[in-house]
Parts: structure tokens; C-alpha cells; sequence
């Protein structure tokens, strides 16, 4: 089965949501892709979601109240087959600790091309977190199209 690793700084806003999100929409196609997410630094691993961010993500019905951040490891390299940065700082540290031979890495809104953004504002900073709603799900479908046309 393909699999998928969304990678954010914290993985409490942008990468939690991109993995709840793309699983509703998976689910509604009936593509079986695993997917999970991680954040590249550690300083909320075992805690939910920001709050704000949980509220704006429920307004469009996704649930990421369920979900717990965790660090991307080395190992995540073998596991998973894609892994997808929100932006170009989460990029160089995924590519920082490639240990080379596993997934292969690239910029989530690559996906997105027609967005007008590369990269996911961090919602921690901008508060903006319909905006991330806005992009996540764009990248998204985008992604889905890209994963059937294979
Ligand atoms: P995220 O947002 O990378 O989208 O999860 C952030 C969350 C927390 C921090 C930075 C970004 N932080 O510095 O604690």
C-alpha cells in the first residue's frame, strides 16, 4: 500500500490537519493509502492538536482531536514512501536527516500548483487557521489526482 508522512514544525497545527484531511478524502474515493504525520522539532510530542485549530478543523468536519504529535524519526524514512513538507524550513530538516534509500520528499503545495501559495503560513504565528483549511484541502485532492493518475 502507498503511504504518506505529513511533516510540519510542531505537529500541532499544519501536518495533523493535512492527515486528518486527506484521510476524509481518501476515504470518500476509496483510496487505500496509510498516512500519518510528524513535526520536525519535538516540543509538543504527546499533545493534541492546538486548540484553535481543532475548533476551525471541526467547523469543516474533520476530527483531529484524536490525534497526538510526535517527532519525525530516521526510521520514518523506511516506513513511509512519501513524506510531505509544508514548507521549505521543514524540507531542508526532513532532508537534514535522510538517511537516503527510502521515501522520497518534496513540498506538500507542489500538489496545489494553482493555489498562489509554495508553502502552508504557520497558523501558530498567523492565527489564520482557515487559511491552512483553505491549502490543506487543495493539496489534498490535488494529491489524491496525483496518487489515481499515478
Ligand atoms: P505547526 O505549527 O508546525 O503547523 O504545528 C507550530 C506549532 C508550534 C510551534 C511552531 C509551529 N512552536 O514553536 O511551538
Amino acid at each position: 500500500m502507498q503511504s504518506i508522512l505529513f511533516v510540519c514544525l510542531g505537529n500541532i497545527c499544519r501536518s495533523p490537519t493535512a492527515e486528518a484531511v486527506f484521510r476524509h478524502l481518501a476515504a470518500a474515493e476509496g483510496l487505500a493509502v496509510a498516512c500519518d504525520s510528524a513535526g520536525t522539532g519535538g516540543w509538543h510530542a504527546g499533545e493534541p492538536p492546538h486548540p484553535p485549530m481543532i475548533a476551525a478543523a471541526a467547523r469543516r468536519g474533520y476530527d483531529l482531536a484524536p490525534l497526538r504529535a510526535r517527532q519525525l524519526h530516521r526510521n520514518d524514512f523506511a516506513r513511509f514512501g512519501r513524506i510531505l513538507a509544508m514548507d521549505r524550513q521543514n524540507l531542508r530538516d526532513i532532508r537534514r536527516i535522510d538517511p537516503g534509500g527510502g521515501a522520497t520528499s518534496g513540498l506538500f503545495l507542489d500538489h496545489a500548483p494553482g493555489c498562489g501559495f509554495t508553502e502552508v503560513p504557520d497558523p501558530w504565528y498567523s492565527g489564520d487557521f482557515d487559511q491552512t483549511l483553505d491549502l490543506v484541502e487543495a493539496a489534498c485532492r490535488g494529491l489524491i489526482a496525483d496518487l489515481r493518475a499515478g
